[in-house]
């Protein structure tokens, strides 16, 4: 067979109800189930060459640079589907990626590169004639969550649900699916990403997720996210904006809560992300905006707010909010309608 090509531009997401914590059992299987938002500005933009070899060899490019130290990562992942792509383990792979977000800014770019690179396996797949067309994005989620559990939420959009629950209809914790009756509110619901800290990550999702196996409060947060996903699945479907935002904040401290409680402890929230979740609670109290916030495992800032706030939003953000980021740094997102075939 010749040389096969794929090329395909994969977003981020944003945990409304988060994952964090493995069942013991299993590769990359999720503790509680989770909620995202899909993003659209910030995405993974990857092509793919596979052609016929004695043995599997890897190579890949950032923005044009060769990136032996991304391997080791590439590697267990291919590791991991080469059961179910056999032909990965006789062939040379050319990966060439780039972030639409500047790398080094503390966004995570996992969910993004690790669901853009399963899609474009899939389709390389689907090109072979080993896979259905119909069953490709199913597929495609399955396999980005072995190369990062949150990634598998990527390929739905505008909202989608990983992890077995039993308000959510063909929820599984193999794959995520979409998640679509939602009031129109949310379906175009805005995400300015504020960039508190552009450091390297303090703990690695690996280690943060390990450390809740044997946490003091795990079963109690297994309990409350489940819970958490009954009643944000309400608040979307009835764009019920008082309690989305109760549940979303509150999962996002509870997540830093679940971090400074664990053993070791980490604080991963610096002095300006306090000061800008300070500011938007302020500014929510005095003018009754419903305006909240989340956090990914690091010191960044969501700031979610409704579309029809976004002028007046973005000129908080610039007045209020921006002196906290890092250069002044911010990303201006929204959800978006998840990834896109390229070639
Ligand atoms: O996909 P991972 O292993 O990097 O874990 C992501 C964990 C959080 O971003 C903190 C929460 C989530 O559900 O996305």
């Amino acid at each position: 067979m010749s040389t096969l090509r794929s090329k395909w531009e994969s977003p981020s997401n944003i945990a409304l109800v988060k994952y964090w914590g493995k069942q013991p059992e299993g590769v990359q299987l999720p503790a509680n189930a989770s909620i995202s938002f899909t993003l659209s500005e910030s995405k993974t933009i990857t092509a793919i060459d596979v052609s016929p070899a004695e043995q599997r060899e890897v190579k890949i490019w950032l923005d044009g640079d060769l990136k032996p130290d991304f391997l080791p990562k590439i590697e267990t992942f291919f590791d991991r589907i080469a059961e179910q792509f056999p032909w990965l383990d006789t062939s040379l792979i050319h990966i060439d990626t780039k972030n639409t977000f500047p790398y080094g800014t503390g966004i995570a770019s996992s969910a993004s590169s690790m669901s853009a690179l399963a899609l474009c396996i899939c389709d390389i797949a689907v090109q072979r004639h080993e896979l259905q067309e119909s069953e490709m994005m199913s597929k495609a989620s399955e396999i980005a969550r072995l190369g990062s559990g949150s990634a598998c939420r990527s390929i739905y959009a505008p909202l989608a649900e990983w992890g077995r629950h039993y308000d959510f209809e063909g929820s599984s914790d193999d794959f995520a699916t979409p998640f679509i009756d939602v009031s129109p509110l949310f379906k175009d619901f805005c995400d300015t990403i504020l960039l508190v800290d552009s450091g390297q990550k303090e703990v690695s999702s690996t280690i943060g997720h390990a450390l809740i196996e044997n946490h003091p409060f795990g079963e109690k947060r297994f309990e409350l996210a489940t819970v958490n996903m009954s009643k944000i699945k309400s608040a979307l479907e009835n764009g019920d904006l008082d309690s989305f935002m109760k549940v979303v904040e509150s999962e996002a401290l509870m997540l830093h809560a679940l971090m400074m409680t664990s053993d070791p402890y980490f604080i991963l929230m610096k002095a300006n992300t306090l000061a800008i979740i300070e500011k938007i609670w302020a500014e929510r109290g005095k003018n009754k905006r419903k305006w909240c916030f989340t956090l990914d495992a690091g010191a960044n800032v969501h700031f979610l707010y409704p579309a029809e706030d976004e002028q007046i939003a973005k000129s908080f953000v610039d007045k209020e909010l921006k002196q906290y980021c890092q250069n002044g740094l911010y990303i201006c997102d929204r959800i978006g309608s998840g990834p896109n075939k390229l070639i």
